[in-house]
């Protein structure tokens, strides 16, 4: 479903991916590890065409979206569901009416359907008692559901993007949002985690991908992350033998 080959990326001076490849299937749930700044959330935005890689190139059911139209573009960003790292909700909008942002902006669905799917969408993340409520009452795990029901507000995904969903979450809120990432992705829905949190990544993800100075150094099952002598993944697996 998802193909680099041979990215490379930079911000201007900055060389952040330098040659990065990689095929994820559809239904692949892929954790991808790495420091702050190693280039995560960038891949990301070169899975939506956010981003053009400087070389090389990202497929997307087969088709290179390198040189698509923004129209094209569209398309492909239909197929998922992406909670960005920031996960900003509108702080003057209340939460039915940004999680129907996207609704009221691309469909023409009625005020009474509009209405329907909110709350249907808040009770697939159980946060339904919170449709009324303005972003600042709304505590850090709930901040976080209402910007998961708002990126499947959208589309009906086949694949979901998130972007450090459970940062700055308490262990307890961060624990649900993994079982609500795994229910969501039942039926064999697709998801691609960035995390710092190797427990997290545990929880949900089955393949493992560490990217380090604009490469991939590390690709594979949980079982060959857990026997990886690699310096950088020791240090990540050592927040688990803190865990009971
Ligand atoms: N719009 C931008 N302009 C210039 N540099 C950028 C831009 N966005 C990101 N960068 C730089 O590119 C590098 C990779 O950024 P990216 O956001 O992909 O990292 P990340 O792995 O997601 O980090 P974090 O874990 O902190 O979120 C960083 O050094 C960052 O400072
Ligand atoms: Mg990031």
């Amino acid at each position: 479903m998802i193909t680099f080959a041979g990215v490379r990326f930079s911000y201007g001076e900055r060389q952040v991916l330098r040659g990065v490849s990689f095929t994820i299937g559809a239904g692949e749930k892929v954790a991808m590890l790495g420091g702050s700044g190693e280039g995560k959330t960038t891949i990301l935005r070169l899975i939506l065409g956010l981003l053009k890689p400087d070389s090389g190139k990202v497929l997307i059911g087969g088709k290179d979206i390198t040189d698509k139209t923004e129209e094209q573009l569209r398309e492909v960003r239909m197929k998922f569901s992406i909670v960005f790292q920031e996960g900003a909700l509108f702080d003057s909008l209340n939460v039915k009416e940004n999680v129907v942002f996207c609704l009221r902006e691309y469909t023409k669905m009625s005020e009474e359907e509009i209405d329907r799917k909110a709350r249907e969408l808040l009770r697939t993340v159980g946060v339904e008692q919170a449709l009324n409520l303005m972003p600042d009452e709304l505590s850090g795990g709930m901040h976080r559901r209402v910007a998961i029901a708002r990126s499947l507000a959208a589309c009906d995904p086949v694949m979901f993007l998130y972007d450090e969903p459970t940062s700055g979450l308490d262990p307890l809120s961060a624990d649900n949002i993994c079982r609500l990432i795994n229910e969501l992705s039942q039926g064999g829905k697709g998801l691609i985690i960035v995390t710092h949190k190797i427990y997290d990544a545990m929880r949900v993800a089955e393949r493992f991908m560490f990217l380090k100075e604009g490469r991939l150094i590390f690709d594979g099952d949980r079982e060959s992350l857990m026997r990886s002598d690699i310096p950088e993944i020791q240090g990540f697996l050592s927040e688990l033998t803190i865990r009971p």
